[in-house]
């Protein structure tokens, strides 16, 4: 009797893995997608302040970025173990999915309205992040009104060499990093804040 049970459980296991890696064969976007929500929010607009949100970022970006934490060549906390459990057209999928839906602007009105961020930013981040990073056909994900706690540890990661964003994005953050320090990369972390 115990040896039945055993076996019908270990059945019906096997049946809902079985089920389960069907469906990331075949799945919609939608439902893809769902399993995002959790931590990015409803329709890619996360809560943060550490999960950035998805929302109206390009289709590019996000598949781009789901393939390159697959492969760890992007560092993550988590998003590795995710990304592990999928292939190329499912991060398709999930990128025309959060594309098509509003870029989410976060509420970060604490944030000061630094006048030395948008001059920063207009000399050398904006030929690349246009309309202050909100641009989803850039490529370069959202920087007004993205988290900026999780903004924050990406530079930091950018200029600690663990996160390649491209020779010359780093030529000019490490221009700016060098000549105002600290205070320069706050002054640009603040203006983004200050953004809605
Ligand atoms: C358990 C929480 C969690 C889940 C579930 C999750 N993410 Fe993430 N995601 C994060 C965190 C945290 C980060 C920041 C990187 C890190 O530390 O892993 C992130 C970063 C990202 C980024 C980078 C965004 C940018 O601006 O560069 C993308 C793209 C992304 N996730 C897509 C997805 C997709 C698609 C799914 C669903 C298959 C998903 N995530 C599920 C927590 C999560
Ligand atoms: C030459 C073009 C270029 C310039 C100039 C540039 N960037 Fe970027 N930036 C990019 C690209 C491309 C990415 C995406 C990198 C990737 O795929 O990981 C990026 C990514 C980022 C990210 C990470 C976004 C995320 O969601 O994880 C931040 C933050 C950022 N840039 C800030 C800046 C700041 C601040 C400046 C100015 C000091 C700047 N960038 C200048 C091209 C540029």
């Amino acid at each position: 009797m115990k040896n039945k049970k055993t076996l019908g459980a270990a059945l019906l296991l096997s049946s809902v893995v079985f089920s389960g890696a069907s469906m990331a064969g075949g799945a919609s976007a939608e439902a893809l997608s769902v399993t995002c929500a959790g931590c990015h929010g409803y329709n890619g607009a996360s809560t943060g302040p550490a999960t950035p949100s998805l929302a109206g970022m390009s289709e590019t970006y996000i598949s781009d970025s789901m393939k390159a934490y697959k492969s760890e060549e992007r560092p993550s906390t988590i998003m590795s173990r995710i990304a592990k459990g999928y292939d190329d057209d499912d991060f398709a999928k999930m990128g025309t999915f959060f594309a098509a839906q509003k870029m989410h602007m976060a509420d970060q009105s604490a944030g000061n309205k630094s006048k030395d961020g948008k001059k920063l930013h207009k000399k050398n981040c904006e030929k690349c992040h246009s309309e202050i990073g909100t641009e989803a056909s850039d490529d370069s994900g959202q920087l007004a009104g993205q988290w900026v706690p999780y903004l924050k540890y990406s530079l930091e990661d950018a200029l600690d060499g663990s996160r390649d964003m491209g020779k010359k994005m780093m030529k000019k953050l490490k221009k700016v990093h060098k000549k105002g320090g600290e205070e320069s990369i706050q002054a640009l972390l603040d203006y983004y804040a200050s953004q809605k």
